[in-house]
């Protein structure tokens, strides 16, 4: 039995790739990061993922600052279906995702999004919901469709914003949040995707009466 095969897809920092690691390497996810890519050559992200041994491949979006055009969409999905990857989860990736590509990752493709889903898609959810004068903000982990952070919502959480809240604090509360929730979410795909948890529960009993 094999471990459900990640490919992560981010510009940015990485703490979620970070996360996902360190739920896998506490033994908390059985899963294999196998590949991480980034449309941003010199992202916190790859670098994170040098370090630790993970293929770090930089996307080639042919020029354009925003868009990912079909044929680099067309390159990606071919890529990770060529490096073994089950479930794709972008990480604060900054492009659109299009049917180009779901359709070869289809209902595997996942988000995470700093808001709680349907409120605020889009750029900087937490500034949102803060001059939204809201009580309540979160995070949603979703499936991935051709809109921007509207496919179908597996998991969400919930933090307090506070009177004094800043726009750092408040993402920071969230952050935490999207920490936990991302690898809860890896795990219920992996279980839907017919990687079974009671195969790694006899397995890490057995290791353990060895
Ligand atoms: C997260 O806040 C995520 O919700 C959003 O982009 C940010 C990525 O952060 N989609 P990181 O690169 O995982 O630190």
């Amino acid at each position: 039995m094999r471990m459900i095969r990640l490919g992560i897809l981010g510009s940015g920092t990485g703490s979620n790739m970070l996360a996902l690691l360190e739920a896998i390497r506490a033994g908390n996810l059985k899963a294999e990061i196998v590949v991480v890519m980034s449309d941003v050559a010199d992202a916190k992200i790859l670098e994170h993922a040098r370090n630790a041994g993970i293929a770090a491949e930089w996307i080639d979006c042919l020029g354009y600052a925003n868009r990912f055009p079909e044929e680099a969409q067309r390159q990606t999905a071919l890529r990770l279906l060529d490096a073994g990857v089950d479930l794709v989860c972008l990480a604060g990736f900054m492009r659109l995702i299009k049917p180009v590509f779901l359709s070869m990752y289809a209902d595997r493709v996942l988000n995470i999004h700093p808001s709680l889903l349907p409120k605020f898609p889009g750029m900087k959810a937490w500034k949102q919901a803060l001059e939204a004068g809201e009580t309540e903000a979160g995070c949603t982990v979703h499936f991935v469709d051709a809109g921007m952070d509207t496919g179908p919502i597996i998991l969400q959480a919930k933090v307090p914003v506070h009177a004094d809240d800043d726009e750092h604090c408040l993402h920071q509360r969230i952050q935490q949040q999207e920490h936990l929730i991302y690898p809860q979410a890896v795990r219920l795909m992996a279980v839907r995707l017919g990687f079974p948890l009671w195969w790694w529960w006899i397995t890490d009993q057995w290791a353990d009466h060895r």
